[in-house]
């Protein structure tokens, strides 16, 4: 129905007749010559219906409305001197309209496009309205060429494209299932996959030697700002390699994608031990953009006069004394927002937040008094004190200080704007423990899944056992994960041994891989993107959800089609499923 995409048009075609189509993002009428701002996907172009030229084109531009449909015909000319829009692509010709048609109307529009204020709620309900706005495209435009620039690279490094299924059976990935009930077997159900792991060791198993997915992934589990209860995921698995042969595969997937996107971005990642990066950064995924690293102090408070910071450090094994110096903090933080910070570390589990002030006659702060002449020299040089500096501590529990301290340390890098928003900054964490134990629980837990290789399995502490897991984070937020995995029928026994699980649950569960497993499983190890996270931080957007061309809000639900939605009562009946309406207590539980 075109001769040409809007913005495709320029002074070139000057006197070409042109056939357009599109929607009226904007009209104006100016003493009866009537401009329409025509928008298609690739921006806008201005038409003219002047009477004098075309009355019939004039009298149907009459009626037009926002967000119209129209197909019109005419001729591009220059503009006038002095009725240039350098803000349009187009804006330097128009096209005077010989011919127009209405192709469809449009109601009123429940918000305007471009409006930076509409709520998310609108958006989401009227999504295909919310997706004619150009920075929607421009996003979509980029996930697409992404996803293109994977499979090329992966492609050309002889990776095969395989689809795994969605109606399968629990994966585990320390989520909830989504569950679909099975009609021909009443009572029994398919569980969708929370990754297609399994499957992909089972195309290892196959000989397939390099597989890729771009997969949709389902779990069930409390949404926040970078997590859908479905999201993609490009995934991958490779046999014979080494963990290094895998990060290298992953480094130049990641490099392509960005590539396609316009961003040139440094290869090899940095890497980072998993304690390494506890320790200075308080979590698993360290913003790199800023450096404010924890520093270990519990030492120098083995003796000191205060009790409760004497008893934590008596058990350096589980407790920390961290130090978070801020340069030039002392000037920067007045005593209302160390007051905040007090605040908002103590909503992580902090009972206070002791702080030493670097001023020009000396320290100040009320653990000094505590602490020995020398370990306050020893504090100095350790954190290279300077005149203006403030020292924030946090001490207990280790996990609850990691935990706390690596917030505040993002806290301090917000508020002193020390984070620099147009960098990519990778790190790939590496030597995870293969096991954590649980606040609470009885067993073993594995920190990545249950199929990774673990490094020492001989070892006696559990949780001194480390596996071959791999993190990429890109600036503190975890983009995707991978691993080595076990190829031994036996290693894997004694794995789902060790996280509790009984011969006859491993059975029935995972039967089909242990089965697979006898069968010469070649060494294969693989990873995984969170395709969606990528998106977002390559875009620079606030949430997951702008680059999801239908999501779900935070509580897993689509304002466009109102799902999940009760069924009919055959459905169920077919199905064998009775609702139990249960009261608002029992269902928390
Ligand atoms: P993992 O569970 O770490 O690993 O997932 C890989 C990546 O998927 C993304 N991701 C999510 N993105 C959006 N919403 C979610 N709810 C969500 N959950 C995870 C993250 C994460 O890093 N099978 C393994 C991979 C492997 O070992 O090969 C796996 O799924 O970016």
């Amino acid at each position: 129905m075109r001769t040409h995409y809007c913005t495709d048009i320029n002074e070139n075609n000057v006197g070409e007749r042109v056939e357009l189509a599109g929607w009226v993002n904007s009209y104006r009428d100016h003493g009866g010559i009537i401009f329409i701002d025509l928008r298609d996907k690739t921006g806008l172009i201005q038409l003219v219906c002047d009477p004098a030229d075309n009355e019939k084109a004039h009298k149907v531009a009459s009626q037009i409305r926002d967000e119209y449909v129209l197909i019109a015909k005419g001729t591009v000319r220059r503009r006038g001197e002095g009725l240039e829009n350098p803000r349009l692509k187009t804006g330097k010709i128009e096209v005077v309209v010989d011919e127009l048609v209405i192709e469809n109307r449009s109601e009123p529009m429940p918000f305007t496009l471009g409006d930076p204020n509409v709520g998310e709620d609108i958006r989401l309900k009227y999504r295909y309205l919310d997706l004619r706005q150009k920075e929607m495209f421009e996003t979509f435009q980029l996930r697409s060429k992404a996803a293109i620039a994977a499979r090329n690279l992966l492609d050309k490094h002889g990776f095969l494209e395989v689809e795994t299924p969605i109606l399968t059976k629990s994966t585990p990935e320390g989520a909830r299932d989504y569950l679909v009930p099975s009609r021909e077997h009443v009572g029994e159900f398919y569980a969708l996959p929370q990754s297609p792991q399994l499957f992909k060791q089972l195309l290892m198993v196959g000989g397939f030697d390099r597989y890729f997915q771009i997969a949709k992934c389902f779990r069930d589990e409390d949404l926040r700002a970078d997590r859908q209860p479905e999201f993609t995921q490009i995934d991958v698995e490779m046999s014979f390699c080494t963990q290094e042969d895998v990060m290298k595969v992953a480094e130049e997937l990641l490099h392509a994608i960005f590539a396609a996107c316009g961003h040139e971005i440094e290869i090899p990642f940095n890497r980072i031990t998993y304690r390494e990066s506890m320790e200075k950064y308080g979590n698993d995924r360290p913003d790199l953009r800023f450096g404010l690293e924890l520093v270990d102090v519990i030492d120098l408070f083995e003796d000191c006069e205060s009790p409760i910071f004497a008893e934590i450090a008596k058990y350096p094994k589980i407790n920390r004394i961290k130090a978070l110096k801020v340069p030039g903090g002392d000037n920067a933080f007045s005593r209302k927002i160390i007051k905040e910070l007090e605040g908002f570390v103590t909503r992580f589990g902090a009972k206070g937040l002791a702080y030493i002030q670097v001023k020009e006659d000396g320290l100040k702060g009320p653990i000094l008094k505590f602490l020995s002449d020398e370990a306050i020299e020893t504090m100095k040089s350790r954190l290279d004190l300077q005149i203006g500096d403030i020292v924030f501590f946090g001490a207990g529990d280790r996990k609850v200080v990691w935990d706390y301290m690596g917030r505040l340390r993002s806290e301090v890098a917000r508020r002193l704007d020390m984070i620099d928003e147009n960098r990519f900054e990778f790190v790939w964490v590496v030597d995870f423990p293969m096991f954590e134990l649980e606040e609470g629980a009885l067993h073993l837990k594995a920190l990545h899944h249950p199929f990774t290789m673990p490094k020492n399995i001989d070892e006696e502490d559990a949780e001194a056992i480390e596996s071959d897991a791999y993190d990429i984070v890109l600036n503190g937020i975890e983009l995707g994960g991978g691993s080595i995995r076990i190829h031994k029928l036996d290693i894997q026994k004694r794995v789902f041994s060790l996280l509790g699980i009984s011969d006859e649950e491993a059975e029935e569960k995972f039967g089909f891989l242990l089965d697979a497993l006898k069968f010469g499983a070649p060494p294969h190890g693989g990873f995984a993107l969170g395709f969606d996270r990528l998106m977002m931080l390559l875009t620079k957007k606030e949430s997951i959800r702008d680059v999801i061309a239908f999501p779900k809000t935070q509580s897993a639900t689509c304002l466009l089609t109102h799902a999940p939605s009760p069924v009919d009562e055959a459905q169920l009946k077919e199905l064998g499923i009775r609702i139990r309406k249960q009261p608002k207590s029992d269902a928390a539980e």
